[in-house]
């Protein structure tokens, strides 16, 4: 699930390593690598789960003495087809030896191609749909002798979204590279060449970075210490610095990333509020007369996003009076829904890249609706894609399961939904400017909540022995309750479930008992009361119960209730905070079972297949 490549004088194993160590967060279960210097080529393929990347670098320090690279490349591959093993691990060789590819996504017509290949007399070494790529590159050099024609003309016949890099390991001063739907990015720094998936990969190494165009074969060249790239392809701006990818003085990035979360949500607010108080997203390539004549609007998303989605249905409703439909992004484009020009279908996802949540939006934009996405990486597919982008500014996420990404969507959507009340008049200026009064609020509402750290772990630490958790809420109560659950079964395997605090008594009822804990969020608010009702259904059946509150709830407990205490913020944006104790409870319990909250295991931080 992770490519880096490094051409030219810059080009060590090491910075390789460094690189897919960086892009570890993207999850794996094998790693490989080749290095070609001018007398040959070395390839090693490891499928030892998470430790793979270590043992890489074990392999490397035992190669005495280092040679004088020309270029590596590495990869990190999640299985889709084909077991994790050492076979399976990319890259990938052809039959004579002289192409290397790795490749992340999916070859959707591999079947047919492999055996058109078979056929010919190509012989397989692994059971993956990569394998097609270079055997494919190799049968046109066959018949032409031009590596940059057999590489493009191969890359015509692959169906599916993918990231693909060639090398030819005669000429190893080249790299191909191919993107459709999946990100690639390319770096370089004086005379070297860099190519990753992500650019948190090579923020120590390039000083410029480029994305791969779409579906366009580029060559990148390093001749005479001169880096050449054909197309020429446009810089990105990238604002993030190495400290924001090294884990500083933290035990693991998810603790770091809880603690960034004011930081996040208040970077993602400034600047989109200007001296009068008004609300002006200028970044937003759709006109507000077009904003204007929206009627519909449907988000997308997946996992956290998806919930961040639900958290910001209830603003639009409430404050644009805008009918809002959330649905699952793998779901959407399979219901056949309902959309026109007037419909704006929001897509949230951090990375940019889901699979899901891409194929959603370009299928909404196919049939006339508008297009926005909230996603965290500047020139992300999607953000390249839709009509629309509006940046969340968290920097960069490195935890497999995402914290402050969550409260940043929720911040820039909740920054939509007043500029569309704006805008549409559902709202008084006044009313307006009131709101984003209490949205800067937050940041420091966050902070406090993070100063009880301590007391949330002392709670989650008598949940420990308990083994199954049901999560509450109503109204955005109920998809902070459903972020609650996702995050616990995420890094610790527990089973847990959030469900609408009114729907308990409609089934899931029937399992509580002695051993479950039943969490239910319960801010200040016109529900308050009806969520403790809820709650003393479950206290009655023998649950645990703890409870996420503003203040204690006096009359409401009984003793040996457990009480997460939040700050009190305005009762749409208290997803934003009462979510804080959910995180360290996920956090504190996987730590204590001795599991790496940072890389759980089976999961992937950025899914590109469907
Ligand atoms: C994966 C990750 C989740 C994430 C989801 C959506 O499943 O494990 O943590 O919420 O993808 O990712 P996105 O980048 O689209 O927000």
């Amino acid at each position: 699930c992770g490519i880096v490549g490094i051409v030219g004088s810059g080009a060590t194993a090491a910075a390789v390593v460094e690189g897919l160590r960086r892009l570890e967060y993207r999850g794996y279960d094998s790693a490989g690598m080749v290095l070609a210097s001018s007398s040959g080529f070395e390839v090693r393929r490891v499928a030892r789960d998470t430790s793979s990347i270590a043992a890489l670098s074990e392999w490397l320090e035992g190669q005495n003495p280092p040679r004088q690279l020309v270029a590596a490349i590495g990869h990190t591959r999640w299985a889709t087809h084909g077991r994790p093993s050492e076979m399976n691990a990319h890259p990938h060789l052809d039959c004579s030896g002289h192409f290397a590819v790795v490749h992340n996504g999916i070859v959707e017509n591999y079947k047919e191609l492999k055996d058109e290949l078979i056929a010919l007399g190509h012989e397989f070494a692994s059971e993956t749909d990569t394998e097609v790529i270079v055997h494919l590159v190799e049968e046109r050099f066959r018949l032409n002798g031009d590596a940059e024609a057999s590489v493009q003309e191969a890359f015509s016949r692959l169906m599916g979204s993918m990231a693909v890099v060639v090398l030819d390991l005669r000429e190893p001063n080249t790299l191909y590279m191919m993107r459709r739907m999946a990100p690639l990015v390319v770096g370089v720094d004086d005379s070297t060449l860099f190519v990753a998936s992500d650019v948190p990969a090579l923020l120590d190494s390039a000083s410029s970075y480029f994305m791969v165009p779409e579906d366009t074969l580029t060559v990148g060249k390093v001749r005479s210490n001169i880096v050449t790239l054909s197309p020429e392809l446009d810089e990105l701006r990238v604002e993030w610095d190495v400290s924001r990818v090294e884990v500083g003085g933290f035990s693991d990035f998810m603790s770091k990333e809880i603690d960034e979360q004011p930081r996040s949500l208040r970077d993602t607010l400034a600047g989109r509020v200007d001296q009068e108080g008004r609300i002006s997203l200028d970044e937003l390539n759709i006109t507000q007369e077009e904003l204007k004549t929206i009627q519909k609007v449907v988000i997308v998303g997946c996992g956290t996003s998806l919930h961040a989605g639900m958290v910001a249905r209830y603003a639009l409703e409430h404050f644009v009076r805008v009918p809002v439909e959330i649905d699952v992004s793998s779901e959407f484009r399979y219901r056949d829904p309902v959309l026109s020009p007037t419909t704006l279908v929001v897509g949230v996802s951090q990375s940019g890249e889901t699979l899901d949540t891409m194929v959603a939006l370009s299928e909404a934009k196919a049939s006339g609706a508008k297009t926005l996405v909230v996603s965290n990486v500047v020139g992300s597919s999607m953000a390249r894609m839709a009509d629309a982008v509006l940046y969340t500014r968290a920097g960069p996420e490195i935890s497999v399961a995402s914290t402050k990404t969550f409260i940043a969507q929720i911040g820039a959507l909740e920054i939509l939904a007043l500029y569309l009340a704006d805008l549409k008049r559902t709202l008084y200026p006044s009313e307006v400017n009131e709101l984003i009064g209490r949205l800067n609020a937050v940041p420091e509402a966050i902070s406090v909540a993070l100063s009880q750290i301590k007391e949330y772990e002392r709670v989650a630490q008598r949940l420990l022995g308990y083994d199954r958790f049901y999560f509450i809420g109503r109204n955005v109560g109920y998809p902070v309750a459903l972020e609650g659950a996702l995050k616990l079964k995420e890094i610790t395997y527990t089973p847990s479930e959030g469900y609408p605090a009114g729907e308990l008594k409609h089934g899931p009822i029937a399992m509580i008992d002695e051993q479950a804990v039943v969490v239910a969020i319960a801010p200040k608010g016109a529900l308050y009361e009806k969520v403790l009702a809820n709650v003393e259904e479950v206290r009655a059946r023998g649950a645990k119960v703890v409870l996420v509150v503003n203040e204690m709830p006096a009359g409401h407990m009984a003793s040996d209730d457990d009480v997460f205490l939040v700050p009190q913020v305005h009762q749409l944006f208290s997803p934003m905070v009462d979510v804080v104790p959910l995180q360290v409870l996920a956090h504190y319990t996987s730590v204590a079972r001795g599991l790496d909250p940072d890389r759980p295991r089976n999961l992937a931080k950025t899914v590109t297949v469907e």
